[in-house]
Parts: C-alpha cells; sequence; structure tokens
C-alpha cells in the first residue's frame, strides 16, 4: 500500500480519468515520501516493482516501461544533454541499483543491468550489461527463462527485504 508504486497508480488514474491538479499533488507526495520521482505521465506495465521504496529513482515523464519491470533505488532513466529522445525498457528488465539509463536507446526484453551501469547504447533483448560506459558482460546464450527467473528472484529479494 505504502510504496511509491501505488502513488505512481493513483496519479496516472487521476490524470487518465482527465481530473486535474491532483495528479500533481500526488505526485509531489511521492517525492516528498520517498524521494522518488516516476511522474504520471511516464507509461508503465504491469508488474512494475521498486527496490527499497524507490529512494533515489528518477524517471523521465516520456520514458515507456514494459511489464514486470524491476528499478533498484538510485536509478535514472532519462535523456542525454540536449537531444529530446528518452528510453524505451522493454518487458522483464531488472535494473540494479544506481544504474543510469540515458538517451535514445532500447532496453530489451530480459535484460539485467548491473549495479552502477551507464547504460548510453541499446542492450539486446536477454543481455546483462554493466559498466561505465556500460559494455555487454553476457549475451543472449547465458539466457534462458529459468536462469533469469532465479537471477530476478534472488536479486529482488536482496533488494526489497
Ligand atoms: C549485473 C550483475 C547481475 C552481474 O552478475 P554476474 O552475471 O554474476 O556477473 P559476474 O560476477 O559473473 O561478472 C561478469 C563480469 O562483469 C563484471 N561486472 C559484474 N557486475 C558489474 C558491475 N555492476 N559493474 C561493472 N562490472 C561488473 C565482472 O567484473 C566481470 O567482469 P570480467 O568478465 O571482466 O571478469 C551483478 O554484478 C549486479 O550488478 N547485481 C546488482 C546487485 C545490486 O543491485 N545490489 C543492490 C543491493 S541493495
Amino acid at each position: 500500500m505504502f510504496n511509491p508504486v501505488t502513488y505512481y497508480r493513483l496519479a496516472r488514474w487521476l490524470y487518465l480519468h482527465r481530473i486535474p491538479l491532483l495528479p500533481r499533488l500526488v505526485e509531489i507526495l511521492n517525492v516528498l515520501v520517498f524521494h522518488c520521482y516516476v511522474p504520471y505521465t511516464v507509461e508503465i506495465g504491469d508488474g512494475f516493482e521498486v527496490g527499497y521504496w524507490g529512494i533515489g529513482v528518477v524517471i523521465h515523464p516520456r520514458v515507456k516501461i514494459g511489464k514486470n519491470v524491476f528499478v533498484a533505488q538510485g536509478v535514472t532513466i532519462g535523456g542525454r544533454n540536449e537531444k529530446p529522445e528518452v528510453p524505451r525498457i522493454e518487458d522483464n528488465v531488472f535494473i540494479a541499483a544506481g544504474a543510469k539509463v540515458l538517451g535514445d536507446i532500447v532496453v530489451g526484453e530480459g535484460s539485467v543491468i548491473g549495479a552502477n551501469a551507464v547504460v548510453i547504447r541499446s542492450v539486446p533483448p536477454r543481455s546483462i550489461a554493466v559498466g561505465v560506459p556500460a559494455r555487454i558482460s553476457r549475451g543472449s546464450t547465458w539466457w534462458n527463462r529459468s536462469i533469469w527467473e532465479a537471477l530476478k528472484t534472488r536479486l529482488c529479494r536482496l533488494l526489497v527485504e
């Protein structure tokens, strides 16, 4: 109940129902309570989760996020310099603590972004991207559903307990 995703969902619902002022107020409440900026204009699929109440999470208003995405604390998803384009995050992506995902890029389905990575190029589906600037540490050959589920479950536990 008391987590920033609930506040985001409420603000988004109010926005989509064209209720004035309230979406912005709920958005501001999210910042004041959790230090988490997830604007109601961001399109986010079902199953979105944040780690440690989303402390320090900042997401640009035009970002699009798929289903079952996990965003850890301290993550920024937004633009690069003056360029208006922002990232698109596909389904089942895990973004670890402190990562920055920037610019006109796509983070492919099932990928994992490592802690503190700075991602400025698109990440192919089912890859692990680490470092500054991020490089692909492991490509789709490592990936199968059960390994990915295990990784996500293990990391999520680590992050949310
Ligand atoms: C991305 C991650 C899942 C990769 O795990 P992994 O597949 O087990 O990776 P490995 O430990 O086998 O490392 C593979 C390579 O990537 C490097 N690497 C791994 N994570 C890295 C990171 N976050 N930043 C930079 N390099 C990293 C390793 O040094 C290794 O490099 P090498 O091949 O040159 O030796 C993991 O490192 C990570 O970042 N987890 C997030 C944990 C987190 O957010 N914790 C918060 C707790 S509150």
